[in-house]
């Protein structure tokens, strides 16, 4: 072989090496879609987590975080993770039944968990897990359960009692029981994804509709609707999912990294979200641009009347011993119904 033609293959075989190099030390990309504003408890929590990640596995991880419905709006999030387009999803816990897992429709039911307590209770208990083996089968695992909030109703008219509410065309999450918990006012349901509210509510395609205070602010709902009700009625959380093929194949280290990572983002998350969603309300009242309202105790009496028969209601769907395994959490807290 002459010298030029060795050197052309020292040249490539060294190029051939470097390549291979560049690639062992690519980073694990992992792409985490989400729905709401950075500045949320939800928001917050994916970008500790992917802080954690990155700085604890020392670059091998990256996660790239993509708010505010800017990838994938509500329902092509869920294929997108099942398909591997996105590793990472946080969705709200009223969001599985379009998949089939509908029994996670439970944490919808209205008045179903009267403090934070009794929810971590079900969330960091068997109950917790139970419903995170229900996605197995379908190519997903569950990580962790984050909390936002206790939502509250808006629209553009005071609602002070339930019947304030009959005939109010009302946007919701894409769950049964939130459908059967707006006809149990007389409301309208109607589903629509999560980045197409504020425009529905501004235009009138919708009359109102019901978040926590923290979504409702960071989305500036309040702008567009004059009265708000402190009903504080049902909960609204996450399930942190990955794609559970991209999940079994990563290094067992790497793994472990990132469920380090995981648990302390879920600790902050939960940390956070009531003062978010407090500093939420005081903002939107300072902003003057809606009238919120909290109900007397009368009143609060007359709401808890017209939505808890939702529980009987929702049975066959969710499961009365799912529903039953919830009130025995409460009533271990002295709660009654
Ligand atoms: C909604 O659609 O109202 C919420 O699920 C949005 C979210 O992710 O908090």
């Amino acid at each position: 072989m002459s010298i030029s033609k060795l050197l052309c293959v020292a040249a490539a075989a060294s190029c051939i090496f470097a390549s291979q190099n560049v690639l062992a030390q690519e980073p694990i990309v992992i792409k985490f879609s989400h729905v709401v504003a950075p500045d949320t408890p939800k928001g917050k929590a994916a970008d500790r987590f992917k802080e954690l990640a990155e700085q604890r596995s020392g670059g091998k991880v990256k996660v790239e975080i993509y708010p505010n419905s800017q990838l994938y709006k509500d329902k092509e999030e869920m294929e997108a993770l099942q398909l591997g387009a996105v590793q990472m999803l946080a969705p709200s816990l009223a969001k599985f039944g379009p998949l089939g897992a509908k029994e996670f429709e439970v944490f919808d039911l209205p008045f179903i968990f009267p403090s934070r307590e009794v929810l971590h209770r079900v969330t960091k208990g068997p109950v917790g897990k139970k419903l995170f083996s229900k996605l197995e089968s379908k190519g997903i695992l569950g990580l962790a359960f984050w909390d936002n909030g206790f939502k509250i109703f808006s629209a553009n008219r005071p609602m002070h009692v339930p019947n304030d509410m009959k005939g109010l065309k009302m946007r919701i999450q894409s769950s049964k029981v939130l459908d059967a918990q707006m006809r149990a006012l007389k409301a309208l349901p109607q589903v629509m994804a999560f980045s197409e509210v504020y425009q529905a509510l501004q235009t009138g395609v919708v009359d109102g509709t019901e978040n926590p205070p923290s979504n409702m602010y960071t989305q500036k709902m309040h702008e567009v609707q004059s009265d708000a009700t402190l009903t504080r009625h049902g909960y609204l959380g996450y399930a942190v999912i990955v794609n559970k093929a991209f999940w079994d194949s990563l290094p067992a280290d790497i793994r472990k990294t990132l469920e380090g990572a995981m648990a302390d983002a879920t600790d902050y998350a939960n940390e956070i979200a009531k003062k978010e969603n407090d500093d939420a309300v005081a903002a939107m009242e300072a902003s003057g641009k809606t009238k919120f309202y909290t109900p007397t105790p009368a009143e609060m009496e007359e709401w808890t009347k017209a939505l808890l028969p939702v529980h009987k209601d929702m049975e066959s769907r969710i499961g009365k011993e799912l529903i039953q395994d919830v009130y025995k959490e409460a009533q271990a807290l002295g709660f009654k119904y």
